[in-house]
């Protein structure tokens, strides 16, 4: 049988959670050539490959020489560090490169000066359409911390149907990126936070912050109907989701969007079982996507 090869693009904090997914999910697939980010594996049975712990995964073709690269009708090129340069024609080939939904993608990954490999993957709605799946949030200067840039990444790849004056329960809010983000989409926010929030965050008449542990909180903190629960708590996983699932009890919101922290290998064995125990839940639509702007923590998105 043939060997096929894959690549997987991810965030250096994330490999080595990456090496124990494979390892569970995929033990026939060795790991071959690696660069920082940049990961390839063999296997002689080809398989469905979408790693979790990936911005990106596909079949890969291979190094390549910069001459072949230069006759193809069409293809994104994604660089590993900003700083390399890369030829104008490989960049004029990106720029004018357009693919569909369901697409197959061909990405030139340059690793180095000289260095290219080509990969192919299908262009999936909850990809970013970028070369190499980068974030296409803009930067915001208000913004009080990274998580701004984690909600607004899953809003985009998920298309969040939230709509204006929606109210949101956000779980572990302070300093308040995400309530900015929130806020900004003209939502209500109930931060539920201990710790202190942005100034800027308190003066929004949209948002009120509930100054308490969520594990204090009941049925009688709730005088309205929740829409949206999203959650960046800095606790284990098994700790927010028993938490989650408590005010799923009460509360009957159309999405839950969580962060949850993968700090332990362990964690990594307890997300197949937290998909389908949402799907019992009753939401429909149930995915994990492991967001650009993430180090060791991976999105759970479930919608009714
Ligand atoms: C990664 S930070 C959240 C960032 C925040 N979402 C933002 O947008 O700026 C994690 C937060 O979880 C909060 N946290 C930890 N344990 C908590 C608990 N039991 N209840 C509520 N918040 C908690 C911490 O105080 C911390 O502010």
């Amino acid at each position: 049988m043939m060997s096929q090869f894959y690549f997987v693009l991810t965030n250096p904090e994330a490999e080595p959670l990456l090496k124990t997914e494979m390892s569970i999910g995929y033990p026939n697939f060795k790991l071959s050539y690696s660069r920082p980010g940049f990961l390839t594996f063999k296997t002689e049975n080809a398989i469905d490959f979408s790693p979790w712990m990936s911005r990106l995964s596909g079949i890969c073709l291979g190094k390549k020489p910069l001459e072949e690269l230069k006759s193809l009708p069409k293809a994104w090129l994604w660089k590993r560090v900003d700083s390399l340069s890369a030829p104008q024609e490989l960049i004029d080939l990106s720029e004018k490169s357009l693919f569909k939904i369901g697409e197959k993608v061909t990405l030139i990954m340059m690793l180095g000066p000289e260095e290219y490999w080509v990969g192919e993957y299908i262009l999936k709605k909850t990809h970013f359409q970028t070369p190499g799946e980068v974030s296409s949030i803009e930067k915001n200067e208000d913004a009080p911390s990274r998580a701004y840039y984690k909600i607004a990444e899953a809003f985009e790849a998920f298309d969040l149907p939230m709509d204006s004056q929606e109210k949101v329960l956000e779980l572990g809010s302070a300093p308040g990126g995400a309530s900015l983000f929130l806020l900004d989409q003209d939502l209500i926010v109930y931060g539920v936070d201990p710790a202190l929030m942005d100034k800027e965050i308190l003066k929004n008449y949209n948002f009120k912050h509930i100054k308490k542990a969520f594990e204090t909180l009941n049925e009688n903190n709730f005088r309205e109907d929740i829409d949206w629960i999203v959650s960046d708590v800095n606790l284990p996983p098994s700790v927010v989701l028993q938490e989650v699932d408590r005010f799923l009890t009460f509360l009957e919101p159309r999405g839950v969007i969580l962060t949850l922290k993968l700090h332990q290998d362990r964690y990594l064995r307890m997300l197949k079982p937290v998909v389908e125990s949402f799907k019992k839940k009753g939401f429909t639509t149930v995915e994990l996507k492991y967001l650009p702007s993430y180090r060791q923590e991976i999105c759970l998105v479930a919608l009714r």
